[in-house]
């Protein structure tokens, strides 16, 4: 059955229920807290939530940095209720996040765990490629990520 969802900027009310989720997806890898996202908000970064009704059910969120024309951007979050996964909301919410970057052409980094096969294969269905290998990067589980990257949107000219 098709998910109704709604994807629009994340409310500063919508926080305490980012750090539950946060807890739930993230157990073993230092789980943000309501005030780290309030961090991020407050820095101006590009934050989406993903909701069905009132109930947020997933977020995402992306920075940009650099000279217009020579922009990088870096995706810092994403995440769905795992009661929710497997519908749609994933997709939708990175797809937000790249349009935000294909519209300043900035090329897009992220870091994922290696293990992570869902979020590998959602990146790499959207153009990302593997281009490192961050040993231990997640505390306190001591994961791996891999870098991964994906090349900005040129305006085809022809
Ligand atoms: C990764 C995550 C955000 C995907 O969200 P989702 O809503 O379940 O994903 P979607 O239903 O939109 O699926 C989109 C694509 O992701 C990939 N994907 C999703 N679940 C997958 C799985 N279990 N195994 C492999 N690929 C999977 C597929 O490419 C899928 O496309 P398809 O349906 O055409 O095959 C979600 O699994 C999640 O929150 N995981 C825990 C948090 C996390 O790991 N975040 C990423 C940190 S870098």
């Amino acid at each position: 059955m098709t998910l109704d969802f709604r994807v629009e900027p994340l409310r500063r009310t919508d926080l305490r229920r980012c750090a539950e989720l946060e807890r739930v997806l993230f157990a073993g890898d230092d789980p943000w807290s309501e005030s780290a996202f309030a961090g991020e908000l407050d820095w101006g970064h590009y934050y989406l939530g993903a909701h069905t009704g009132e109930l947020l059910i997933g977020y995402a969120g992306l920075s940009m940095a650099g000279a217009p024309g020579d922009m990088e951007a870096s995706v810092h979050t994403l995440g769905v209720d795992p009661v929710w996964q497997g519908r749609g909301v994933g997709r939708a919410l990175l797809r937000a996040l790249l349009d935000r970057a294909d519209q300043a052409r900035a090329q897009v980094f992220l870091e994922v765990r290696t293990d992570n096969a869902a979020a590998i294969g959602l990146y790499a269905a959207h153009g990302f490629a593997t281009i490192g290998l961050r040993r231990r990067y997640y505390q306190p589980s001591g994961a791996d990520a891999y870098t991964m990257s994906r090349p900005a949107r040129v305006e085809e000219t022809t």
